[in-house]
């Protein structure tokens, strides 16, 4: 059992244990991002956000999402936690300050600076936490609906994205990155997790590739619809 334990801990320590950790939980944060696009796709049903609100509002008070929540949590933490312990190893390894640097030839620029564009992801995401989790949850003064039965979220995110407009170009910037993020480590993660076969792994490459482009892009529109809303007098 003892040998097991030594074995278990030696693996998770190794980078190659971290780089499978990175990949795994990245792989589950993926999921999340699947379902939290989709829920929010309700937004441009272009009923005043009535399912939109609904569907927040369920997902707020459900214990089930409430236990999902620790999960995703975990999962965040875990791989944000494991980036920076990767990170400060690469750079121990690394020889400093190049006289020239021959990473230029054999690595893509965001293979090298993915510890950069992680933290602006992170940056992302601790702001967007705040305007819109922290706030929806613990805000006082909360628009309601008509009704007055629960928060009208919808009206929240449209005001906060036209009148805070900064926020929403700050978003559609932030989901460029977000893009490069997962375009890299979906590429990474087929070759840490050793997933090569010569028919399918093109493909696979294909198809992460367009997943990259395209959930940032559906997260990017979401801004975009409330401003042109404003624009266009609706
Ligand atoms: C314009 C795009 C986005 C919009 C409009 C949006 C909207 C929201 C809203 C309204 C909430 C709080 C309400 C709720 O918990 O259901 C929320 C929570 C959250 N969002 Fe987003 N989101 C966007 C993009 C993203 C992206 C790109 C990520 C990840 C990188 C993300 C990660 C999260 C997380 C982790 C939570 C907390 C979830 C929870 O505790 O249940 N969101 N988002």
């Amino acid at each position: 059992m003892t040998k097991v334990k030594n074995w278990f801990i030696k693996t998770i320590n190794s980078t190659l244990g971290q780089k499978m950790i990175m990949s795994l939980t990245g792989l589950f944060l993926i999921s999340f991002l699947v379902i939290h696009l989709t829920g929010n796709l309700m937004l441009f049903k272009g009923d005043g956000g009535a399912e939109f609100n609904a569907y927040a509002n369920f997902m707020s008070t459900s214990s089930i999402i409430k236990l999902v929540e620790i999960f995703l949590v975990l999962g965040f933490g875990l791989h944000i936690y494991t980036a920076w312990r990767l990170t400060k190893y690469n750079k121990q390894v690394r020889p400093q300050d190049y006289v020239y640097n021959r990473s230029d030839v054999s690595s893509s620029w965001i293979s090298r600076n993915m510890g950069f564009v992680g933290s602006i992801v992170l940056i992302f995401l601790l702001i967007h936490l705040y305007n819109f989790w922290f706030k929806y949850k613990f805000l006082a003064g909360m628009p309601m609906i008509a009704t007055g039965e629960y928060k009208d979220l919808y009206l929240f995110l449209k005001i906060t994205f036209i009148e805070e407009w900064w926020i929403s170009i700050f978003y559609v910037v932030s989901m460029i990155f977000f893009g490069l993020h997962l375009a890299h480590g979906f590429e990474s993660s087929l070759q840490t997790l050793g997933l090569y076969h010569k028919k399918y792994t093109p493909i696979l490459k294909k198809l992460s590739l367009l997943f990259a482009i395209i959930v940032p892009a559906g997260f990017a529109v979401m801004p975009l619809y409330f401003l042109s809303q404003f624009f266009l007098g609706n």
